[in-house]
């Protein structure tokens, strides 16, 4: 049994070594450097990361570290691995753990994207795929899914996420986690649900800034999804860098233990974010380096991930000063050889390096990535049927804008292994079904990019836009062609590095010159489909105002292209919907559905006096190429006792002509209670493909978990005796309703219809 296994080797282990097994390292090196070479030859910007290398490989080999992220090299992974196994005392295997968020080699849409999708069991899929390819090449742990609600668009990070809502976000998370872990079998890595817990509240958006949530949004809003993680059975959880509510989330003994063990029963090891140990000291919570390792223990992160001198060196020293009872270093180790033994690394340590490639270059996981891409598109605008486009009789194209001919940021952020030959942008896309007929200006520079990570930094497609790149003339031709066209696809956006950690944003004003572009090809009378390629809501004021027709892509991945030019001919029906509120502009942020009714409720434009307090489009929002009719909203019981549960049925057809999938919703709102309850809450949905014609009866299960909250009344979960407003319908607005009456006792109340 594991647990024999473990204690064995627990009994044999020194303080150093348990300091050491607790410990994860960066490894930045690429392993071309030899061990023996002159630091003096290796360039001199890499020359750091080699030498910190070199730091590791030594610890490795001393039994000083438990884990290493970031290597990526088959035949790296498995020389380090070889080190730890065969060159310590105990030969324990590392766990090598990366940031596996949307696919290693094949590049799926990135996760806000995957919630778009509305499909749980297609985002659980493709993190399959992304855990099958990972473990190919040795990684046995990704760091994700990101779970965090964000509800403020100036984060970056909100593109890691599923967005606002805690259902959506729940069943998001649930499903990467079965993805990413299976049955942990050899084709499965642990999944890592983070960040524990509220980054996503950063204040004003900005990246790491502390966040301050109340106990009732933590528990109703910001928990759930980790809740679902830890119910599908999360073998990992990461700490958030954050102070939350003016305690750093890694050293915040409250959450790490009393909600994330004792309330939401997490059993696996939680691993701090990069430096969040030694952040204790920067941060102005722990006294020192000793302290703050000290404190983490104590607090409940049982590994920590250092970029150089970890801070649970100290460790030895902190037991010796009673700083940190021996026992919980111990219960921390504990927890980390189990993971490894659950994994069989003790085993099978070493990836199997002939096999590795064809894994990772399999042709079923790039139509994977194709079709799951094409769930997520959002269409947000449709006017006169502008799309989708006919393909006969078109002979010209103008694909206007510098993303839409970009490989690098097709893939989007949070990308290493990928391959960025082989990806697919949207006037590739387009040239595959239209051949010659589709030219392409990439118009405007979008603006300098923030920064080229190291990473991009090796890659030849990434770039700054030249210095001396003529915007005015790249505009000029830009429209010109545009005018000369048929039809004018315009792709606007963000570079994927202005999204993303540390790309928080004071605006969300198309960046550049694209707006200026887009209004001079409005101009020409060219009819206009505008691509949005972004991972947070930006300013579309005025394109809803002036374009046709307007669609979300996201940043859609390794065939991204081919996945557009499906949806912009038609052969397949955009059915995303907006996995957040999309606000007019910056100044309304934050701006969610589910907020609660306030005085004067239904004076909406007394909120701001100068400008709508209405978003620009509703949660839940996305049009289709063909049309869907709501009837016969039923509940099988009018009336329902606290803790019982209702079903609700409503039939679906499709009206149109083409087979489609829709998104069906139930939302829900509690007239009176213990707390105020939000105007409207997704409790349930269901992606439905439904043919031409057809018409489709969809159920759902609304039971006492759907109706439970937790009150800061009682400082408890509640479930109320009230009167309940039901919504099924295509978005938060849905009209469609029935009232269910929830009272004490049980009820034997006969069925009811809308
Ligand atoms: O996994 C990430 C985390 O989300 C942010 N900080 C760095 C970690 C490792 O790359």
């Amino acid at each position: 049994p594991i647990d024999e296994r473990v204690e064995d080797l627990l009994a044999r282990m020194t303080l150093e070594e348990k300091a050491g097994q607790i410990t994860q390292y960066f490894y930045f090196g690429d392993g071309t450097v030899p061990a023996d070479a002159d630091l003096e030859t290796v360039p001199a910007d890499y020359r750091w990361y080699v030498r910190q290398s070199r730091v590791v490989d030594a610890a490795i080999a001393a039994g000083g570290a438990g884990s290493v992220l970031f290597v990526h090299d088959v035949e790296l992974v498995n020389r380090l691995q070889r080190s730890a196994v065969e060159d310590t005392r105990l030969g324990i295997p590392l766990i090598v753990g990366y940031d596996v968020i949307h696919g290693l080699r094949t590049i799926f849409p990135v996760p806000i994207a995957m919630a778009a999708s509305w499909n749980p069991a297609g985002a659980e899929s493709a993190q399959a795929v992304a855990a099958r390819e990972a473990r190919a090449i040795g990684i046995h742990w990704s760091f994700a899914p990101m779970v965090d609600i964000a509800r403020d668009p100036r984060w970056g990070r909100m593109i890691e996420g599923a967005g606002e809502d805690p259902v959506l976000g729940a069943a998001m998370a649930a499903a990467q986690v079965r993805g990413f872990q299976g049955d942990l079998g050899g084709e499965n890595v642990l999944a890592g649900p983070k960040h524990f817990a509220g980054y996503g509240a950063a204040r004003g958006g900005r990246d790491y800034e502390d966040a301050e949530i109340s106990d009732s949004e933590l528990w109703n809003v910001y928990l759930p999804p980790f809740r679902a993680a830890v119910e599908a059975g999360a073998a990992n959880v990461m700490g958030a860098y954050m102070d939350l509510n003016g305690v750093p989330a890694s050293g915040n003994r409250w959450l790490l233990r009393d909600v994330l063990r004792d309330e939401l029963g997490f059993e696996g090891f939680v691993v701090s974010d990069a430096n969040a140990v030694k952040s204790l000291e920067v941060q102005h919570f722990a006294k020192d380096a000793t302290d703050a390792g000290a404190r983490a223990i104590v607090a409940g992160l049982d590994m920590e991930m250092c970029m150089t001198e970890p801070a649970f060196g100290h460790l030895a020293e902190a037991v010796a000063q009673g700083l940190v009872p021996q026992d919980l270093v111990d219960d921390a180790v504990r927890r980390v050889l189990t993971a490894k033994f659950r994994l069989g690394l003790f085993e099978n340590p070493y990836a199997d390096e002939a096999a590795a490639d064809a894994v990772v270059t399999a042709p079923e996981h790039r139509d994977l990535a194709r079709t799951t891409a094409e769930q997520t598109f959002v269409l947000l605008k449709n006017d006169g049927a502008a799309l989708p486009l006919a393909a006969e009789g078109l002979q010209s194209v103008a694909v206007i804008g510098q993303l839409a001919d970009s490989k690098r940021d097709t893939l989007g952020p949070w990308v290493f292994d990928h391959d960025v030959a082989e990806t697919v942008t949207i006037v590739e896309g387009l040239r595959a079904r239209l051949g010659d007929v589709v030219r392409h200006a990439p118009g405007a520079g979008i603006v300098d990019r923030k920064f080229a990570s190291m990473f991009d930094a090796r890659d030849p497609h990434i770039g700054t836009t030249p210095a001396d790149y003529d915007d005015d003339a790249a505009m000029d031709a830009a429209v010109d062609l545009a005018a000369a066209s048929q039809v004018a696809v315009v792709v606007v956006g963000q570079w994927q590095n202005q999204i993303g950690e540390k790309a928080s944003t004071a605006t969300l004003a198309l960046p550049g010159r694209q707006q200026e572009q887009l209004e001079r090809i409005v101009a020409t009378g060219t009819p206009v489909v505008l691509v949005v390629m972004s991972g947070r809501p930006l300013d579309l004021r005025w394109a809803a105002a002036h374009v046709p027709a307007i669609v979300q892509v996201w940043y859609p991945g390794t065939r991204g292209g081919d996945a557009v030019a499906s949806m912009l001919l038609g052969d397949v029906s955009p059915a995303g919907r907006l996995p957040f509120t999309w606000p007019q502009h910056v100044g309304q942020v934050p701006v969610v559905y589910s907020h609660l009714r306030t005085f004067q409720p239904d004076e909406a434009d007394s909120r701001y006096f100068e400008e709508e307090s209405v978003p620009l489009f509703p949660f839940g929002h996305g049009l289709s190429y063909a049309a869907f009719e709501y009837a016969d909203l039923r509940l099988s019981r009018s009336v329902i006792g606290v803790g019982e549960s209702v079903v609700v049925s409503v039939d679906v057809t499709n009206t149109s002509s083409r087979d489609a999938d829709e998104v069906v919703q139930l939302y829900i709102h509690q007239r009176h209670g213990t707390s105020s309850r939000p105007v409207r809450e997704l409790k349930a949905f269901e992606r439905v493909p439904v043919a031409a014609g057809a018409t489709r009866t969809v159920t759902f299960l609304l039971g006492p978990d759907d109706l439970r909250y937790w009150s800061a009344a009682t400082r408890g979960y509640v479930q109320d005796e009230t009167t309940i407003d039901v919504w099924v319908g295509g978005d938060s607005r849905a009209t469609l309703t029935a009232v269910l009456e929830v009272t004490a006792t049980p009820s034997t109340a006969t069925p009811s219809t809308a």
